[in-house]
């Protein structure tokens, strides 16, 4: 059976990291896809993101990593996948993600969300919390990938030296 994962990624995180690993080991294919969003200004372009989740993913072998616009389920029906992943972290997340879940049913009655609750150590985790850390030069590397902990030190060291600059 194959899973599509979507998300926005930006970036990927240990929290991510951890459902894909999780999906890995219960589906045949597992598909990372990244939503070409035009209502949100991201941090990394899509194929950063990409390039991201393809090295940090590559020790799975049956995760393919991908990108997408539109309607998830439109997506996963071209993609012959007949399940959604989405991870929990909190009770919180709950509310959201069942409307979403219920929404997509309506939209495809034939697509199945499967929720991963994330490990307990990741349940504080999310892309907001690592940017916002990243940004003011705090410690990274036990939240994301190696690689992507690298391309957000380089990409705030950046932003510091331009901002020296116009100072
Ligand atoms: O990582 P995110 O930002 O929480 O992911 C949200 C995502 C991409 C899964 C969701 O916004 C989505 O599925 N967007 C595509 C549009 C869509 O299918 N909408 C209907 C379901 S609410």
């Amino acid at each position: 059976m194959i899973a599509v994962y979507p998300g926005s990624f930006d970036p990927i995180t240990l929290g991510h990291l951890d459902v894909i690993e999780r999906a890995g080991l219960l589906f045949e294919r597992v598909i990372v896809a990244v939503l070409r969003n035009p209502n949100k200004v991201p941090l990394f372009t899509v194929s950063d993101r990409i390039a991201q989740i393809t090295t940090a993913t590559k020790h799975i072998p049956n995760v393919q990593v991908d990108s997408f616009s539109g309607l998830t389920v439109t997506y996963a029906k071209q993609k012959k996948a007949a399940v959604l992943i989405r991870g929990l972290r909190a009770v919180s997340d709950f509310e959201l993600e069942l409307q979403m879940a219920h929404t997509n049913k309506t939209l495809d009655e034939n697509i199945e969300t499967i929720f991963l609750s994330t490990s307990k150590e990741y349940s504080f985790l999310s892309s907001s919390v690592v940017k916002e850390i990243a940004k003011f030069s705090g410690p990274i590397e036990h939240l994301v990938p190696q690689n992507v902990a690298i391309a957000l030190k380089n990409h705030f060291k950046d932003l510091a030296q331009d901002l020296a600059v116009s100072d």
